[in-house]
């Protein structure tokens, strides 16, 4: 039931506080994170050479977000693959490579197969599922279940958030095993229960601004996103939203790629948005994303900034700025994709789009 909310995808944006809130409620303790689920694997963790994460769509880039929370916590390689991609290869896996796959459905056929393929070669595999039950789970040695509760409209929200949080905590529980983390874990574990309050707050405090600029570029054709660091997985969900329920072009690029390419798009008018890093966690990545806002800028891009509170550097070469609360490093994406989601949502809307079903696509797929 939609409970009074315009769309499915609308009442699921505004229950990220609660999705990732329910998928931290007891894996934390102390100030430390323990997934209760994980008991007894801490051999698996501490033997394993290398992560290998599989996944299709947004829970791709919720794995990208996640290779980046892994090794700087657990200090184990970790890579990301394209679950299509990856049993289609002859991958160099054995029994000290861990394959992760996150699928909100726990159906998709890709997945799955990438799973039982990896399983088949002697990997170790671990799920992050939002359907409790669902094939993938039961066809993996373990499963850290998101708790975002059912996601009805095809293009995924919440359960992109919760699949972050639980990488984010999968991240942190390897690393206490491993004795990895460094001094300032305690403080990521208490970023990371503060982030439903600063969801809730960028949902009340952005809400009517992000759908404000989605009204004046409902005739828009192509729409850029650029992000560095965890940032960049950003870029590419807030592309992939826009590609699927307002049938926009959009690209998604790291930021660092700009000059060896995607510069060429950039034309007077062009709409870019850019995730920026704080400049409390590197001074130096975040004055490379404010020199790349600067290139963009002088070739007449129309720049919408997302940037943490306070950070006056965007201010003189942004035509918009969406606020983000202070957070850690990794936790960032949470906050940020939130206006990116409401900007497909409201530019669907303004389009006359249904939302919730978008042409051509389904919520789980289940053929390959
Ligand atoms: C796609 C859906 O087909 O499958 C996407 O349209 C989704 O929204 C992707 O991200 C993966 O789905 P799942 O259930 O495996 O997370």
């Amino acid at each position: 039931e939609k409970g009074g909310w315009p769309s499915f995808m609308a009442k699921e944006v505004a229950e990220q506080p609660d999705a990732v809130a329910n998928t931290i409620r007891g894996r934390v303790q102390g100030d430390q994170v323990v997934i209760p689920e994980l008991d007894g694997l801490d051999e698996l963790f501490i033997g394993i050479d290398r992560v290998i994460i599989t996944a299709c769509g947004t829970a791709s880039y919720a794995a990208l977000v996640g290779k980046y929370a892994i090794e700087q916590w657990a200090r184990v390689p970790v890579d990301v693959e394209l679950a299509h991609e990856f049993r289609y290869r002859d991958p160099v896996i054995g029994d000290k490579t861990l394959v992760i796959s996150i699928s909100q459905s726990g159906e998709t056929m890709d997945t799955l197969m990438a799973v039982k393929y990896a399983r088949e070669r002697g990997a170790r595999t671990l799920s992050v599922c939002n359907t409790q039950g669902a094939t993938i789970p039961r066809e993996s040695d373990a499963v850290v279940y998101t708790h975002a509760g059912p996601e009805v409209a095809v293009a995924s929200t919440k359960a992109f958030s919760a699949q972050i949080t639980a990488l984010l905590l999968l991240g942190l529980h390897m690393g206490r095993v491993r004795g990895s983390l460094s001094d300032s874990a305690a403080s990521d574990v208490a970023e990371l229960q503060a982030l439903p309050e600063k969801i809730a707050q960028v949902l009340a405090e952005e809400q009517e601004h992000v759908a404000q600029l989605a009204g004046w570029m409902a005739d828009t054709r192509s729409v850029l996103f650029l992000g560095r660091h965890v940032g960049y997985p950003i870029a590419l969900e807030g592309a992939l939203k826009l590609k699927e329920i307002s049938y926009i072009h959009a690209e998604g690029f790291a930021a660092g790629e700009l000059k060896h390419g995607p510069i060429a798009l950039i034309e007077p008018g062009q709409p870019v948005f850019v995730i920026v890093p704080s400049p409390r966690h590197s001074a130096l990545v975040h004055s490379k994303v404010v020199s790349n806002i600067q290139e963009i800028r002088a070739r007449g891009a129309r720049v919408i900034v997302i940037a943490e509170e306070g950070d006056a550097a965007v201010l003189p070469f942004a035509d918009e700025v969406i606020r983000i609360p202070l957070t850690g490093a990794m936790f960032e994406p949470v906050l940020a994709v939130v206006p990116l989601q409401i900007f497909a949502m409201a530019l669907a809307t303004a389009k006359g789009l249904d939302v919730d079903q978008p042409r051509n696509l389904a919520k789980s797929v289940t053929v390959e």
